[in-house]
Protein backbone atom coordinates (compact mmCIF):
# COMPACT_ATOMS: atom_id res chain seq x y z
CA UNK A 1 0.00 0.00 0.00
CA UNK A 2 1.43 3.59 -0.67
CA UNK A 3 -0.36 6.99 0.64
CA UNK A 4 -0.06 10.40 -0.07
CA UNK A 5 0.57 12.01 3.47
CA UNK A 6 0.39 15.65 4.13
CA UNK A 7 2.85 17.53 6.99
CA UNK A 8 -0.33 17.17 9.38
CA UNK A 9 -0.12 13.12 8.77
CA UNK A 10 3.41 13.35 8.55
CA UNK A 11 3.62 15.20 12.15
CA UNK A 12 0.80 12.17 13.52
CA UNK A 13 2.88 9.03 12.04
CA UNK A 14 6.41 10.93 14.12
CA UNK A 15 4.42 11.07 17.48
CA UNK A 16 3.09 7.26 16.82
CA UNK A 17 6.95 6.25 16.14
CA UNK A 18 6.27 5.39 12.63
CA UNK A 19 8.95 5.46 10.24
CA UNK A 20 8.09 6.53 6.51
CA UNK A 21 10.34 4.46 3.89
CA UNK A 22 10.85 6.85 0.73
CA UNK A 23 13.19 5.24 -1.38
CA UNK A 24 14.31 8.24 -3.96
CA UNK A 25 14.18 11.11 -0.44
CA UNK A 26 17.54 12.19 0.98
CA UNK A 27 18.53 9.36 3.22
CA UNK A 28 17.85 11.45 6.45
CA UNK A 29 14.56 11.95 6.01
CA UNK A 30 13.28 8.45 7.17
CA UNK A 31 12.03 9.97 10.20
CA UNK A 32 8.84 11.11 9.39
CA UNK A 33 9.82 14.85 8.50
CA UNK A 34 8.20 15.37 5.31
CA UNK A 35 10.18 15.65 2.02
CA UNK A 36 11.59 18.02 0.40
CA UNK A 37 8.93 19.08 -2.38
CA UNK A 38 10.26 17.04 -5.44
CA UNK A 39 11.79 18.46 -8.43
CA UNK A 40 10.69 15.13 -10.94
CA UNK A 41 7.77 13.66 -9.81
CA UNK A 42 8.65 10.77 -6.62
CA UNK A 43 7.39 7.75 -7.11
CA UNK A 44 4.78 7.43 -3.58
CA UNK A 45 6.10 6.46 -0.12
CA UNK A 46 5.26 3.06 1.23
CA UNK A 47 3.81 3.13 4.88
CA UNK A 48 5.50 0.99 6.98
CA UNK A 49 4.97 0.75 11.16
CA UNK A 50 8.22 0.14 13.09
CA UNK A 51 10.56 1.08 10.98
CA UNK A 52 9.88 -1.72 9.28
CA UNK A 53 11.02 -0.92 5.58
CA UNK A 54 9.23 -3.72 3.88
CA UNK A 55 6.38 -2.83 1.52
CA UNK A 56 3.37 -3.71 4.17
CA UNK A 57 2.14 -7.06 3.07
CA UNK A 58 -1.28 -6.91 1.70
CA UNK A 59 -4.25 -8.61 3.97
CA UNK A 60 -4.06 -11.47 6.03
CA UNK A 61 -6.36 -14.35 7.11
CA UNK A 62 -9.46 -14.25 7.55
CA UNK A 63 -10.79 -15.62 10.50
CA UNK A 64 -14.26 -17.78 11.36
CA UNK A 65 -17.22 -15.45 11.88
CA UNK A 66 -18.28 -15.30 15.47
CA UNK A 67 -21.06 -16.97 16.39
CA UNK A 68 -23.78 -14.66 18.06
CA UNK A 69 -24.72 -15.16 21.70
CA UNK A 70 -28.27 -15.32 22.60
CA UNK A 71 -29.03 -11.96 24.73
CA UNK A 72 -29.67 -11.83 28.24
CA UNK A 73 -31.92 -8.36 29.02
CA UNK A 74 -33.41 -6.71 31.69
CA UNK A 75 -37.17 -7.16 30.62
CA UNK A 76 -38.47 -4.62 28.05
CA UNK A 77 -35.70 -2.36 28.07
CA UNK A 78 -34.18 -3.56 24.44
CA UNK A 79 -37.87 -4.75 23.17
CA UNK A 80 -38.29 -4.22 19.65
CA UNK A 81 -34.80 -2.39 19.28
CA UNK A 82 -34.29 -4.63 16.28
CA UNK A 83 -36.62 -2.73 13.95
CA UNK A 84 -36.00 0.05 15.35
CA UNK A 85 -34.50 3.14 12.71
CA UNK A 86 -32.05 5.53 14.50
CA UNK A 87 -33.59 8.00 16.13
CA UNK A 88 -36.06 5.56 17.92
CA UNK A 89 -32.86 3.38 18.90
CA UNK A 90 -31.58 6.83 19.79
CA UNK A 91 -34.51 7.18 22.17
CA UNK A 92 -34.43 4.33 23.33
CA UNK A 93 -30.72 3.82 24.71
CA UNK A 94 -31.63 7.91 26.27
CA UNK A 95 -34.56 6.14 28.34
CA UNK A 96 -32.60 2.98 28.49
CA UNK A 97 -33.04 1.67 32.80
CA UNK A 98 -31.88 -2.05 31.87
CA UNK A 99 -29.72 -1.82 34.60
CA UNK A 100 -28.03 0.02 37.13
CA UNK A 101 -26.09 2.28 35.77
CA UNK A 102 -28.55 4.46 34.52
CA UNK A 103 -28.79 5.53 38.08
CA UNK A 104 -25.49 7.13 38.05
CA UNK A 105 -25.54 8.82 34.27
CA UNK A 106 -25.76 12.03 33.76
CA UNK A 107 -26.09 11.87 29.99
CA UNK A 108 -26.37 8.46 27.42
CA UNK A 109 -23.58 8.41 24.96
CA UNK A 110 -25.26 7.12 21.61
CA UNK A 111 -22.84 7.58 19.56
CA UNK A 112 -21.39 10.08 16.56
CA UNK A 113 -20.61 10.50 13.46
CA UNK A 114 -21.98 9.68 9.81
CA UNK A 115 -24.95 6.98 9.72
CA UNK A 116 -23.75 6.65 5.72
CA UNK A 117 -20.35 5.75 6.73
CA UNK A 118 -17.92 3.41 5.77
CA UNK A 119 -15.97 2.87 8.92
CA UNK A 120 -17.40 2.12 12.82
CA UNK A 121 -15.32 2.58 15.75
CA UNK A 122 -16.31 0.49 18.24
CA UNK A 123 -14.05 1.50 21.83
CA UNK A 124 -15.66 -0.02 25.84
CA UNK A 125 -17.75 2.58 27.77
CA UNK A 126 -18.03 6.56 28.75
CA UNK A 127 -16.13 7.82 30.68
CA UNK A 128 -16.74 11.37 32.99
CA UNK A 129 -16.05 13.81 30.11
CA UNK A 130 -17.82 11.35 27.43
CA UNK A 131 -21.11 11.27 30.25
CA UNK A 132 -21.17 14.98 30.67
CA UNK A 133 -20.99 15.79 27.31
CA UNK A 134 -22.88 12.92 25.57
CA UNK A 135 -20.62 12.31 23.19
CA UNK A 136 -17.74 9.29 22.97
CA UNK A 137 -14.37 9.84 23.43
CA UNK A 138 -13.87 13.49 23.79
CA UNK A 139 -11.34 13.34 26.69
CA UNK A 140 -7.68 12.68 26.29
CA UNK A 141 -8.15 9.27 24.14
CA UNK A 142 -10.82 11.25 22.34
CA UNK A 143 -8.25 13.44 21.10
CA UNK A 144 -5.85 10.72 20.11
CA UNK A 145 -8.29 8.76 18.32
CA UNK A 146 -8.88 12.09 16.19
CA UNK A 147 -5.65 12.73 15.17
CA UNK A 148 -5.10 8.63 14.26
CA UNK A 149 -7.82 9.12 12.16
CA UNK A 150 -6.96 12.53 10.75
CA UNK A 151 -3.52 10.47 9.87
CA UNK A 152 -5.56 8.61 7.87
CA UNK A 153 -8.02 11.65 6.34
CA UNK A 154 -11.03 11.09 8.47
CA UNK A 155 -12.79 13.02 10.63
CA UNK A 156 -15.07 11.83 13.35
CA UNK A 157 -18.57 13.14 11.58
CA UNK A 158 -17.60 11.74 8.42
CA UNK A 159 -17.39 8.83 6.82
CA UNK A 160 -16.95 7.38 10.66
CA UNK A 161 -19.00 6.46 13.01
CA UNK A 162 -17.80 5.96 16.39
CA UNK A 163 -20.34 4.08 19.56
CA UNK A 164 -19.20 2.12 22.60
CA UNK A 165 -20.04 -1.27 23.57
CA UNK A 166 -21.81 0.56 26.82
CA UNK A 167 -23.90 3.74 26.15
CA UNK A 168 -23.66 4.12 30.00
CA UNK A 169 -20.67 5.36 32.46
CA UNK A 170 -19.55 2.69 34.75
CA UNK A 171 -18.79 3.86 38.22
CA UNK A 172 -15.53 5.03 38.81
CA UNK A 173 -14.32 4.16 35.32
CA UNK A 174 -14.88 0.54 36.30
CA UNK A 175 -14.64 -2.31 33.44
CA UNK A 176 -17.83 -3.11 32.72
CA UNK A 177 -19.92 -5.85 33.72
CA UNK A 178 -21.37 -8.81 31.60
CA UNK A 179 -24.65 -8.49 32.16
CA UNK A 180 -24.17 -4.36 31.71
CA UNK A 181 -22.33 -5.82 28.60
CA UNK A 182 -25.19 -8.45 27.92
CA UNK A 183 -27.81 -5.39 28.45
CA UNK A 184 -26.85 -2.94 25.97
CA UNK A 185 -25.35 -5.34 23.29
CA UNK A 186 -29.01 -4.99 21.41
CA UNK A 187 -28.14 -1.12 20.82
CA UNK A 188 -24.59 -1.87 19.38
CA UNK A 189 -26.15 -4.77 17.38
CA UNK A 190 -28.83 -2.65 16.00
CA UNK A 191 -26.55 0.19 15.14
CA UNK A 192 -24.60 -2.16 13.08
CA UNK A 193 -27.44 -3.48 10.85
CA UNK A 194 -28.45 0.01 10.70
CA UNK A 195 -25.09 1.79 9.73
CA UNK A 196 -23.85 -1.35 7.36
CA UNK A 197 -20.47 0.04 7.83
CA UNK A 198 -17.59 -1.38 5.31
CA UNK A 199 -14.75 -1.49 8.11
CA UNK A 200 -15.52 -2.28 11.84
CA UNK A 201 -12.67 -1.02 14.52
CA UNK A 202 -13.13 -2.83 17.51
CA UNK A 203 -10.74 -0.67 20.19
CA UNK A 204 -9.63 -2.73 23.55
CA UNK A 205 -10.84 -6.03 24.80
CA UNK A 206 -13.94 -4.96 25.30
CA UNK A 207 -15.30 -4.22 22.18
CA UNK A 208 -13.46 -7.35 21.04
CA UNK A 209 -15.46 -9.52 23.70
CA UNK A 210 -18.57 -7.77 22.84
CA UNK A 211 -18.54 -8.47 18.98
CA UNK A 212 -16.22 -11.56 18.36
CA UNK A 213 -17.15 -12.93 21.64
CA UNK A 214 -13.65 -13.41 21.97
CA UNK A 215 -11.33 -13.52 25.26
CA UNK A 216 -7.94 -13.90 23.49
CA UNK A 217 -5.85 -10.98 24.42
CA UNK A 218 -5.86 -7.86 21.68
CA UNK A 219 -1.97 -8.90 20.48
CA UNK A 220 -3.32 -12.05 19.90
CA UNK A 221 -6.12 -11.31 17.88
CA UNK A 222 -4.66 -7.62 15.95
CA UNK A 223 -3.21 -8.26 12.30
CA UNK A 224 -5.81 -10.45 11.23
CA UNK A 225 -9.30 -9.44 9.65
CA UNK A 226 -11.90 -11.20 11.61
CA UNK A 227 -16.19 -10.87 10.46
CA UNK A 228 -18.98 -9.67 12.44
CA UNK A 229 -22.23 -10.67 10.56
CA UNK A 230 -19.78 -10.77 7.38
CA UNK A 231 -18.53 -7.18 7.94
CA UNK A 232 -14.94 -7.04 8.08
CA UNK A 233 -13.44 -6.19 11.88
CA UNK A 234 -9.97 -5.65 12.79
CA UNK A 235 -8.90 -5.48 15.64
CA UNK A 236 -6.86 -2.59 17.78
CA UNK A 237 -5.98 -1.34 20.81
CA UNK A 238 -7.61 1.08 22.64
CA UNK A 239 -6.63 4.52 22.80
CA UNK A 240 -6.27 5.16 26.73
CA UNK A 241 -4.20 1.72 27.10
CA UNK A 242 -2.20 3.27 24.17
CA UNK A 243 -1.87 6.44 26.03
CA UNK A 244 -0.29 4.47 28.67
CA UNK A 245 2.16 2.42 26.34
CA UNK A 246 3.50 4.51 24.10
CA UNK A 247 5.51 1.84 22.02
CA UNK A 248 2.27 0.44 21.31
CA UNK A 249 0.56 3.09 18.88
CA UNK A 250 2.71 1.68 15.72
CA UNK A 251 1.10 -0.93 16.12
CA UNK A 252 -1.95 0.35 16.01
CA UNK A 253 -0.82 2.39 12.91
CA UNK A 254 -0.73 -1.16 11.74
CA UNK A 255 -3.89 -2.31 12.43
CA UNK A 256 -5.05 1.28 10.89
CA UNK A 257 -3.42 0.69 7.86
CA UNK A 258 -4.89 -3.27 7.65
CA UNK A 259 -8.27 -1.48 7.68
CA UNK A 260 -7.97 1.13 5.10
CA UNK A 261 -6.76 -1.86 3.15
CA UNK A 262 -10.01 -4.05 3.51
CA UNK A 263 -11.52 -0.82 2.73
CA UNK A 264 -9.65 -0.09 -0.30
CA UNK A 265 -9.48 -4.27 -1.15
CA UNK A 266 -13.26 -3.97 -1.06
CA UNK A 267 -13.59 -1.16 -3.47
CA UNK A 268 -13.39 1.69 -1.71
N1 LIG B 1 -13.17 5.24 26.25
C1 LIG B 1 -14.10 4.56 25.52
O1 LIG B 1 -13.98 3.37 25.31
N2 LIG B 1 -15.12 5.24 25.04
C2 LIG B 1 -15.28 6.54 25.22
O2 LIG B 1 -16.27 7.08 24.73
C3 LIG B 1 -14.31 7.22 25.98
C4 LIG B 1 -13.26 6.55 26.49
Amino acid sequence: MSLELDERQHAMLAEMGVRLFQPHSHPGRIDGTPPEPARQAPPKPALTAGGDVRRPQVVVPVVAQAARAPVQTAEGATSGVELMQWDALAQAVAQCRGCSLCNGRRNTVFGVGDRQADWLIVGEAPGENEDLQGEPFVGQAGLLLDNMLKALGLDRRQKVYIANVLKCRPPGNRNPEPQEVAQCEPFLRRQVELLQPRIILAMGRFAVQALLQSNEPIGKLRGKVHRYNEIPLVVTYHPAYLLRNLPDKAKAWADLCLALEVLQQSGG
